[in-house]
């Protein structure tokens, strides 16, 4: 019955942010092989554990860490702070004996400046590596080559005394950006892809998709009003060319030389249309596409409904929709979206939310206990955004502090001194005491996860919300066949009644299946519900 679906439609995908999450060797760093410690956590097969279906590390390649790992050094070699070869591969058998997917990210839009590559193309304007990353002369003495502006800050430009010509980064200085108009270089990141699917690994998350080329004759872009410098340009001609879909589409090509392979792939944009473009026409480019504008709706319910709509409505036939709220980039769900109300309650109805919606739901580390986005001083910050623009609370290390294991030393993540320092919550709010806890948010996430599993209707079944819906209520039916789940989201603090019609109950009485406020297995009215303040119900029909 299921079979029509790849197991990236049909899973969950859990985000391990891999320096926050698990140190086994007690340098304060998450590992390899930490990850490997805590596998039963992740899946076991049993409802006692989380039970995703796969795994997204964030870069553990190579890299000198100035940006998280988004500064490869080496796209062929395990980052020795995380582990070895060995313990890569080691990790990839454990995961697919338990039927867990390992999922890489892949950053082919840029290098670590300290990249042999760049460092060689640096060296001198005849050097054979000069074309494989972006360099020119400045329009004028002085000048840079366009006004592109860097996503960070400033311009995109990098002078080069030795060499005397700029180098583009659309990043931060550190990373060169590549040039993908050079075979070269194409051929060079096509074999790195190849590398790693031979040794197993079940897809890739490719950062900044859409910025791999720019404008060929270097246009300026047009200007605009906006809230900080980046956004006062138009980026019609350094990010979103078609030779960058084209690029995605290849990379489709070779995924699909291998077996279950999945590309989802980060799309960076303020348009939304961007982001379903990047799927082709649903088969023959990214498998997934990040959707930002789903992440950064407030906490209405109306919000919610409208992006969640306008995605079923725009994506190409065969295309598939895939959600997040949070991740290493954004703020954490559990503080942002439970501000100015109960947090946990929300996080409650959230995580119904992306676990019941049609689509491939990923998950971030520690979004399963409900963790802050924890304030970290500026002398202990990582984050070079964060460092830069001190104090604008726009850095990024709030959302990376260590999984919060247990209550003891460390929340249990190192024996060492962690790289970012625990959040203080850490006592009250552990994976130790959520485990023994039927009523936590921890329990709440296994049990959603574990029951999508069970029921068609909620991996494959069609979408379409409930009319009679009232205000601050989010509500959908999701019917595969004669099975179908109504889900209740109610994003208000005061109860809220819901009318259904004859079409949507036909002519049943509703079964509870999973509520934040009932037991589950009772009969419902089937013509009027009344939801409790904050309350997610998921009924079968
Ligand atoms: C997007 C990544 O998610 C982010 O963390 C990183 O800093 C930039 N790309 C640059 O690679």
């Amino acid at each position: 019955m299921r079979q029509g679906l790849a197991w990236w439609q049909k899973g969950v995908i859990y985000q391990i942010a891999v320096p926050s999450f698990s140190d086994s060797d007690g340098d304060g760093m998450g590992d390899l092989r930490g990850i490997i410690n805590n596998l039963d956590y992740i899946n076991d097969g049993t409802p006692n554990s989380l039970g995703v279906d796969a795994i997204w590390l964030t870069p553990i390649n190579a890299s000198p860490m100035l940006d998280f790992g988004y500064d490869v050094s080496d796209y062929l070699s395990i980052n020795p702070r995380f582990g070895s070869a060995g313990d890569f591969l080691e990790l990839l058998q454990k995961c697919h004996e338990r039927g867990v997917r390992v999922i890489m990210d892949m950053v082919l839009n840029h290098t670590s400046s300290e990249h042999p590559w760049f460092v060689g193309s640096r060296s001198s304007r005849d050097d054979p590596r000069r074309d494989w990353y972006v360099w020119r002369d400045g329009k004028a003495p002085g000048k840079t080559p366009n006004g592109w502006l860097a996503v960070v800050e400033g311009s995109a430009w990098e002078y080069d005394d030795d060499t005397r010509q700029f180098y583009y980064h659309a990043f931060l200085p550190f990373q060169p950006d590549l040039n993908w108009r050079n075979h070269e270089v194409r051929e060079a990141l096509f074999g790195v892809v190849r590398s790693w699917l031979d040794r197993g690994v079940d897809g890739f998350r490719l950062d900044l998709i859409n910025f791999l080329y720019e404008d060929v004759l270097l246009r300026d872009n047009p200007r605009k009003f906006g809230l900080r410098p980046y956004d006062w340009q138009v980026h019609l001609y350094d990010r979103s060319q078609p030779e960058s879909l084209d690029a995605a589409k290849e990379l489709r090509r070779i995924t699909d030389g291998y077996e279950g392979r999945v590309l989802m792939g980060e799309v960076y944009t303020d348009t939304r249309e961007d982001a379903v473009a990047y799927l082709g026409d649903g088969t023959d480019a990214l498998h997934l596409s990040f959707y930002l504008d789903f992440a950064q709706r407030k906490w209405k319910a109306e919000g919610f409904r409208e992006s969640v709509g306008w995605l079923e409505e725009h994506l190409p036939p065969a295309g598939w929709p895939c959600y997040y709220l949070n991740n290493h980039d954004l703020p954490r769900t559990y503080t942002r979206l439970g501000k100015g109300g109960d947090a946990e309650a929300r996080a409650k109805v959230a995580a119904a939310m992306m676990l019941t919606l049609k689509g491939t739901p990923i998950l971030y580390y520690g979004e399963e206990i409900g963790m802050p986005t924890s304030k970290v001083p500026r002398k202990i910050m990582d984050d070079p955004i964060g460092k830069k623009f001190w104090p604008i609370p726009v850095g990024r290390d709030g959302a990376r502090t260590p999984m919060q294991w247990n209550g003891e030393r460390n929340s249990g993540f190192s024996r060492g001194e962690p790289w970012l320092p625990v959040d203080r919550s850490y006592r009250a709010r552990n994976v130790a005491l959520q485990d023994d806890d039927t009523g936590s948010l921890l329990n709440w996430y296994r049990r959603l996860i574990w029951m999508r599993k069970e029921r068609p209707s909620l991996l494959l079944g069609s979408y379409r919300t409930v009319e009679g819906a009232p205000k601050g209520v989010f509500a959908f039916l999701r019917e595969y066949g004669k099975e179908r789940t109504a889900v209740f989201l109610n994003f208000a603090t005061r109860a809220a009644a819901v009318e259904l019609q004859a079409d949507e109950v036909r002519g049943r009485k509703p079964e509870v299946l999973l509520s934040t406020h009932r037991e589950e297995g009772i009969e419902m009215h089937p013509g009027k519900l009344e939801l409790g303040p904050d309350e997610a119900l998921l009924l079968k029909i």
